[in-house]
């Protein structure tokens, strides 16, 4: 048997001997490529971007499902059909860490939550808060079925990305099981479902078809209003359960945003030429996360109430927690303004773009 580079060091005779091909090992990739260990946080993805192998390709022809940097094989069967195989499409500097941070990072709704601080609530209150959990376990279920789809869509040369995506699935998939856990956990249970997968930004989710449009609308305009939310957790908990269920949440949808976050700062610096479409995004996203079905604390919706009533302490005190309803809209509005200019895409807010309704709320 010969390989590419003639017969290898001894090893021949064994292969014939013992009725071996082992015609593979002379294939590889780069070859004496050594990835260093950080003390602290052991081998992590990013450690492994060494050499070529850290090195994805700006247009990626593999529709075979070949590991980034690994030698091909002519016969593979073209099993891919991967719709994102342009880098800036998916690209950001950091997934790896933000994908290891999600691995370390990982809770149990089942145990990391004191189930047991929970007592009987009024029934306003219990009725309220099983509202908000309603909405939560439907936009949590779409936080998680839209990236999926995304996931068999990508060229595995770019995995970073598309293994953090994963990881938003897992996350997700908790934050369903810990929304519909807590429905549940208190004589309550379900209760009317929101109208957000037919209309808002929820809907269109479900239609994007470019990857920068979807991530825009699920992980900058939905995750980032939910985000603000759950960062104001404190408030309208009535236990040590909610407030854990809403501290560890929002540590999770940081990630998510952050990914959205790096994606678009990404795109903005190398396609330039898709800004303008970028901004056709969020002028939707703002009219959703100012009055759409998405946005737990958009106006005049069964969950924004169910909000006013958590925050105010009950029925009787429904205008008072609709005054901290109005914080959380202009925390959602501030909180929103840092992230996009963070993305790069900040001359919305200098040039007369953004919307003058939500301008208001950072203003106020
Ligand atoms: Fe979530
Ligand atoms: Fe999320």
């Amino acid at each position: 048997m010969t390989t590419a580079n003639g017969n290898f060091n001894g090893i021949q005779e064994y292969a014939d001997d013992q009725g071996l091909k082992l015609d593979w090992i002379d294939q590889k990739g780069e070859w004496g490529v050594k990835a260093s260990v950080d003390g602290q946080k052991g081998l992590t993805l990013s450690d492994v971007q060494v050499g070529s192998y850290g090195d994805p390709p700006p247009q990626s022809d593999n529709q075979t499902g070949k590991p980034r940097g690994a030698a091909s094989r002519p016969n593979a069967y073209r099993i891919g059909g991967y719709q994102v195989r342009t880098k800036s499409d998916i690209w950001l500097v950091n997934a790896s860490m933000l994908y290891e941070e999600a691995l370390q990072r990982q809770w149990s709704s089942a145990t990391d939550v004191p189930w047991h601080t929970i007592r009987p609530l009024p029934d306003d209150i219990e009725r309220a808060q099983c509202q908000l959990a309603t909405f939560l376990t439907e936009v949590e279920f779409v936080a998680a079925d839209v990236p999926g789809r995304w996931v068999a869509s990508t060229s595995p040369d770019y995995f970073e990305p598309r293994m953090f995506l994963i990881t938003q699935i897992m996350d997700e998939s908790r934050h369903l099981d810990v929304f519909r856990k807590r429905a549940l956990a208190n004589g309550g249970g379900l209760m009317q479902r929101p109208n957000v997968t037919t209309s808002g930004v929820v809907g269109s989710i479900d239609l994007s078809r470019d990857f920068t449009e979807m991530s825009s609308r699920l992980h900058i305009s939905g995750e980032g209003a939910v985000l603000s939310i759950f960062r104001m957790g404190e408030l309208m908990a009535y236990n040590e359960a909610e407030k854990r269920i809403y501290r560890l949440a929002a540590q999770d949808e940081s990630r998510h945003v952050a990914f959205g976050v790096m994606h678009m700062r990404y795109l903005a610096e190398t396609e330039p030429d898709r800004k303008e479409e970028v901004h056709e995004y969020l002028d939707e996203g703002e009219r959703a996360l100012v009055a759409g079905n998405q946005n737990p604390a958009a106006r005049d919706t069964a969950q924004s109430e169910a909000l006013a009533i958590l925050l105010g302490g009950g029925e009787k005190n429904f205008d008072e927690g609709y005054r901290k309803l109005l914080a959380i809209r202009k925390r959602q509005a501030k909180e929103y303004v840092q992230r996009i200019r963070s993305a790069g895409f900040g001359e919305r807010f200098d040039n007369g773009r953004a919307l003058p309704e939500l301008m208001e709320y950072v203003r106020s």
